[in-house]
């Protein structure tokens, strides 16, 4: 009998806090997973939610438990087994039927099986699920992409299962293929960035006023009740406090300093490069890591060049705490801008307004800050966020102290990666007569390629000399 109110595949850690988030809020749900094993365990464990739970281990029968037009979520590992999952089902799904990923796949997988999918009727929802572990189960951030029309048979259990801002659910469709999981993709971008200027403060803490780990997270702590408060902020202060039980020694002090990375926020640059877009706070958190994996090739690297002289930054931690807002407006400014091309390159109207309102709660990105952003965009206008006035204002107010961090890191020898960069795409984009009347000067005199002029129309060539010394 079909009695399950949606149906979800995968119960490794998300995919069963997922599940029992969904019957938490009343639905029925029927579970399955390659390991049969695995069902009975969950079950089990359910508590009294185990009584809207259906467990099968056979995929027929799993999904002829689900009502029609049937809801599956897949959380599979992204690439190959997603698409081999869609073929297992394939077969014994009904015209109207739909399947939601939600795990983090590239955009350009999502759309190209929604471009297969959708000429069979089947709707496929490619949904993007921030806030880890802890969020699948009390409350995620939800960005769906995909079938319209199935995103609709969906839209109350997703909807019910997402994290609350102020009572507003933070689950939203945001447009066709691949949409959603774009939005999850910049999320991620945006999610590096801020990371890797919380670690590039921390770095100018400890190396550049010489403060212990303890130190440091008093000072998040506070940090996190003014402008920058935000999940990232306060768990950086937990992570920061927190003692090794077997040394009694900080547990930051002990952590080997290579930082992993899963392939999203690369994916954010390349689709930033790839549509010209400038996000170099992105770029630069994601070649931090990169940087940070090398740590054979660093050590080398210090014996030869000495070691960072580092001493007492000339910064206060007011000038710290306004750098890294100035850091985050820019690195959000460029998230934002990047969302916008994809828009209007794929057709998406991707509604900037509400991706800022539904990462106000549930995702790991979520901050004050994007209470006040979704306010700024809601009034109207795409533009960059640092043309918004309520951000023009902080800027005004910040700029100056981001400028000084960077100097102490420049003359202290301790890199600034993302808040550099952030710093030069706002001198850059701030400046009315850059310095690209050079490039193009070059460019015409080793290629012909011509350039435009301030005083004449039309495209120009320089008369070049023909003969070098080189
Ligand atoms: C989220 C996170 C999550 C991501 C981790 C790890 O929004 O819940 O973005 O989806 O998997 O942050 O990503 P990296 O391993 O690439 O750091």
């Amino acid at each position: 009998m079909s009695t399950a109110d949606i149906g979800l595949i995968g119960l490794a850690v998300m995919g069963s806090n997922l599940a029992l988030n969904i019957a938490e809020k009343g639905h029925t749900i029927a579970v399955t997973n390659r390991t049969a094993s695995k069902i009975d365990d969950f079950i089990a464990n359910a508590g009294d939610l185990a009584d809207r739970i259906i467990g099968k281990a056979d995929l027929v029968e799993f999904i002829q438990t689900i009502k029609r037009p049937r809801s599956i979520i897949i959380m599979v590992k992204a690439g190959q087994p997603v698409d081999d999952m869609i073929e297992q089902l394939l077969p014994h799904l009904d015209k109207g039927d739909a399947i939601i990923e939600c795990g983090n796949s590239l955009f350009t997988d999502t759309q190209r099986r929604f471009d297969y999918l959708t000429p069979k009727g089947i709707g496929y929802l490619g949904v993007g699920v921030s806030g880890g572990e802890e969020g699948a189960r009390h409350g995620p951030s939800i960005m769906v992409g995909g079938s319209k029309e199935q995103w609709h048979n969906a839209e109350a259990v997703l909807t019910a299962i997402a994290a609350k801002f102020n009572g507003e659910s933070c689950c939203a469709y945001l447009g066709e293929g691949g949409a959603g999981h774009f939005v999850k993709t910049i999320h991620n971008g945006i999610e590096y960035a801020d990371m890797q200027m919380i670690a590039e403060v921390y770095g100018v803490m400890r190396d550049g006023l010489g403060m212990s780990p303890s130190e440091c997270a008093k000072v998040f702590k506070k940090w996190n009740e003014g402008p920058l408060n935000s999940y990232l902020i306060e768990i950086t202060g937990h992570v920061l406090d927190y003692t090794d039980d077997k040394t009694g020694k900080p547990l930051v002090d002990l952590i080997l300093d290579k930082a992993g990375q899963k392939g999203t926020g690369r994916w954010s640059a390349i689709a930033a490069q790839q549509m010209g877009v400038p996000a170099t706070a992105i770029e630069g958190a994601v070649a931090a890591r990169s940087v940070s994996s090398v740590k054979d090739e660093r050590v080398a690297a210090e014996k030869v060049y000495g070691k960072p002289s580092a001493g007492s930054a000339d910064v206060t931690l007011e000038d710290l705490e306004k750098a890294l807002l100035a850091g985050k407006i820019v690195a959000y400014a460029q998230g934002f801008a990047v969302l916008q091309k994809a828009s209007e390159e794929n057709g998406w109207a991707l509604p900037l307004a509400t991706i800022a309102k539904i990462w106000r709660a549930g995702c790991i990105i979520r901050s004050r800050f994007l209470d006040q952003m979704s306010a700024a965009y809601a009034k109207g206008g795409n533009q960059n966020l640092l043309m918004v006035p309520d951000f023009v204002a902080v800027m005004q107010d910040s700029h100056t102290a981001l400028r000084k961090v960077v100097a102490a890191g420049a003359l202290g020898e301790f890199p600034l990666v993302c808040l550099s960069a952030s710093l030069s795409y706002f001198d850059s984009y701030r400046q009315a007569r850059g310095t690209a009347n050079l490039i193009q000067g070059q460019r015409d005199f080793f290629g012909a390629h011509g350039f435009e002029m301030l005083d004449r129309e039309g495209e120009q060539h320089g008369v070049w000399p023909s003969t070098l010394d080189n």
